[in-house]
């Protein structure tokens, strides 16, 4: 089974992309995917105009029925969307015992019905973006081509460290995930080049880079997967290639990638 987190301590660095376009690509290899937006901003339901009566906190804290609380976007996608309730779901479990192990436990009961598990996560580093990383426990990265999409990528890596040590907890990042690349730019070779180094001194794999792509907005402006879209595009192509990459690192044993 996949369970994924999607995370950088920036924003605009494609995670949210990253997160639908992954989800629908699974879905379209047979895999039966779920999508969980932690992020108060509601991106996903943003990106693909979803209209969702219930969320995340409605499951979370209210404890409603879990297929009241998903939008079944297809047989095999289904998305759990995030609002500003969400913001209390963070103060709520912030006062229970054990709350880092809180989606472990409730999501854990769910997950049997799912091949992969995705999770959309805000920038900031919150108590939720924890509970994800405890539950899932492989981290994917994307990283723009700039300094501080680097350096938030540096922190999602020392924050992971930091919890494998306060909680004896084993959360790998199993990929760095160059986005939004454009070859003929000096920045974008300097932080590809400082990524090469980055994967190999923490062995974690660099994977194939997601160049920019105008397709990307407008689909989301027409709030539609990037396949529907322009099942053309370079973005949608280099995505494929990810997905490819992604089932191979986990078929392969856990050391595959770094123990952060
Ligand atoms: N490969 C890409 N090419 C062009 N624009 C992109 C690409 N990936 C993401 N974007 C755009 O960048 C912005 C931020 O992306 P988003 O996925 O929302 O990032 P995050 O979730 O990290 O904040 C959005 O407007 C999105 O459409
Ligand atoms: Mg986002």
């Amino acid at each position: 089974m996949i369970r994924l987190v999607i995370s950088n301590q920036r924003g605009g660095v494609s995670k949210t992309t990253t997160t639908a376009t992954l989800a629908r690509e699974f879905a379209d290899r047979g895999k039966r995917v779920l999508v969980i937006d932690t992020d108060p901003q509601g991106s996903i339901s943003s990106v693909l105009n979803l209209k969702p009566e219930y969320g995340l906190y409605n499951f979370v804290i209210e404890k409603l029925n879990f297929n009241d609380c998903i939008v079944k976007v297809s047989d095999l996608l289904h998305v759990m969307c995030s609002s500003r309730e969400t913001t209390k779901v963070e103060t709520i479990l912030m006062g229970q015992v054990a709350r880092e192990n809180a989606f472990t436990q409730i999501f854990g009961q769910v997950e049997q019905d799912y091949d992969v598990v995705l999770i959309d996560v805000s920038p900031s580093i919150t108590l939720l973006q924890t509970c994800a990383m405890v539950y899932a426990k492989q981290v994917l990265i994307p990283i723009g081509m700039d300094t501080l999409s680097f350096q938030g990528a540096m922190a999602s890596i020392e924050a992971s460290k930091s919890l494998n040590q306060l909680l004896t907890t084993n959360i790998r990042t199993i990929g760095l995930l160059p986005v939004m690349v454009d070859r003929r730019l000096a920045m974008t070779t300097t932080v590809l080049e400082g990524l090469e180094g980055m994967s190999k001194g923490m062995q974690i794999p660099l994977l194939h880079a997601i160049r920019t792509d105008q397709s990307v907005t407008k689909a989301a402006r027409a709030g539609k997967f990037l396949v529907d879209f322009d099942p053309k595009c370079k973005a949608y192509e280099d995505y494929h290639q990810v997905a490819d990459e992604l089932e191979k690192l986990f078929k392969e044993p856990v050391n595959a990638g770094s123990k952060t």
